[in-house]
C-alpha cells in the first residue's frame, strides 16, 4: 500500500461522529494506498490558530465543518465563487503561494447526489427549500445553476429567508424568501430539508394545506435518524421519492478529494458501504 503524502483532517466541535475519515481512507483504498486523513475537535476560542498551525507543519488538505464553516471563509486569503456566494467554506487548502484558499462543495455534492445518483431533474422545478441558516446559504448557488423555474426559502425566522433571496436578486431563477406559510404559495417538485429540525427529533412546523405535485421528489441534507421526521412527513404526503444526505455527505467529500488529489473516487461503491452498517 502506498501511503498519499501529506496530512488531511476534517475540523469541526463536536466531531466524534464525522463519517468523513472513513470516507476517505475507502477513497484512497480504491486505489491501493493510505491518506492521513484525521477528525479533529477544535476549541471555539482557537479555530484560527489551529488552521495556521496546520498549514505551518505541511498539513495539505482540511475539511470544516459546524461550527466553523463562516470563519473558515473569513480567515482564507483567496475564496472559490461558490465559498464567495456562501460566505461559508467546507474546504481549505495551501496553494504554491502558500495563500490558503477557501471552497465550498457542498451544493456540488447536493447537486451530484440529486441528479447524478438519485435521478432526479431540477430544471424547470419548482423547488422549496427549509431552512435559511449556513447549510442552506452554502448549496443555494449549485441548486441556481441547474436552472429550476424558482426557489422558495422559507424559515422559521422569515427575516433569515428574505435575506438569502436578497443575495439572489436579478439572478436568471426568481429566488423568494419568507415565512413558512409562504409555502403554500405553489405545488412544489421538489422539497428540500435543510434546517435542524431533524436533529432534535423534530420537523418544521409548515402549513398543513402544502401541496407536492405528482412526482415530487423530497430531500433531507441530514441523514440518519436525523431525517427520518421530515422524510416520513414527505411520504405521508405522497411524494414520489424522498433521500437523505448521506450521499450529499460522500459526494462533497468526494469532490473535496478531488480538488486535493486530482482523482475521482467511486462514490457508489462506498456509499453501499455506509448503508450497510
Ligand atoms: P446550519 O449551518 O446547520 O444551517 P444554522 O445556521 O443554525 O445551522 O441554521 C439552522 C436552521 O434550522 C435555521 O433555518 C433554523 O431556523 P431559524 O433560523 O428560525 O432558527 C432551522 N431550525 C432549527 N430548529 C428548527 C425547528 N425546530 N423548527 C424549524 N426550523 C428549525
Amino acid at each position: 500500500m502506498e501511503r498519499i503524502t501529506g496530512r488531511f483532517a476534517v475540523v469541526g466541535n463536536p466531531i466524534a461522529h464525522s463519517l468523513s475519515p472513513r470516507i476517505h481512507a475507502a477513497f484512497a483504498g480504491q486505489a491501493r494506498r493510505t491518506i492521513d486523513y484525521r477528525a479533529e475537535q477544535v476549541d471555539l476560542e482557537t479555530f484560527e490558530c489551529w488552521v495556521a498551525d496546520f498549514f505551518e507543519q505541511g498539513g495539505r488538505g482540511l475539511n470544516v465543518t459546524l461550527p466553523f464553516k463562516s470563519r473558515a471563509f473569513a480567515l482564507a486569503n483567496v475564496a472559490s465563487e461558490r465559498a464567495d456566494s456562501a460566505g461559508a467554506a467546507n474546504l481549505l487548502a495551501r496553494d504554491r503561494d502558500g495563500q490558503v484558499c477557501a471552497d465550498n462543495t457542498d451544493g456540488k455534492g447536493l447537486v451530484t447526489d440529486m441528479v447524478g445518483n438519485a435521478g432526479w431533474s431540477l430544471r424547470d422545478a419548482r423547488v422549496l427549500i427549509l431552512g435559511a441558516g449556513g447549510a442552506v446559504k452554502g448549496v443555494m448557488s449549485a441548486l441556481l445553476s441547474e436552472q429550476p423555474a424558482a426557489i422558495h426559502v422559507v424559515n422559521r425566522t422569515a427575516s433569515r429567508a428574505e435575506e438569502v433571496a436578497a443575495t439572489w436578486e436579478g439572478s436568471d431563477v426568481m429566488v423568494c424568501g419568507g415565512g413558512y406559510e409562504m409555502a403554500d404559495a405553489e405545488m412544489w417538485d421538489v422539497v428540500i430539508n435543510g434546517t435542524s429540525a431533524g436533529l432534535s427529533g423534530g420537523m418544521p412546523q409548515l402549513p398543513t394545506s402544502i401541496v407536492l405535485a405528482e412526482g415530487c421528489a423530497c430531500y433531507d441534507m441530514a441523514y440518519g435518524s436525523a431525517a427520518t421526521p421530515f422524510l416520513s412527513w414527505s411520504r405521508e404526503r405522497g411524494a414520489r421519492d424522498v433521500r437523505d444526505g448521506l450521499g450529499m455527505l460522500v459526494e462533497q467529500a468526494a469532490e473535496s478529494y478531488f480538488l486535493w488529489l486530482g482523482e475521482h473516487p467511486d462514490t457508489q461503491t462506498v456509499m453501499t458501504a455506509l448503508r450497510e452498517v
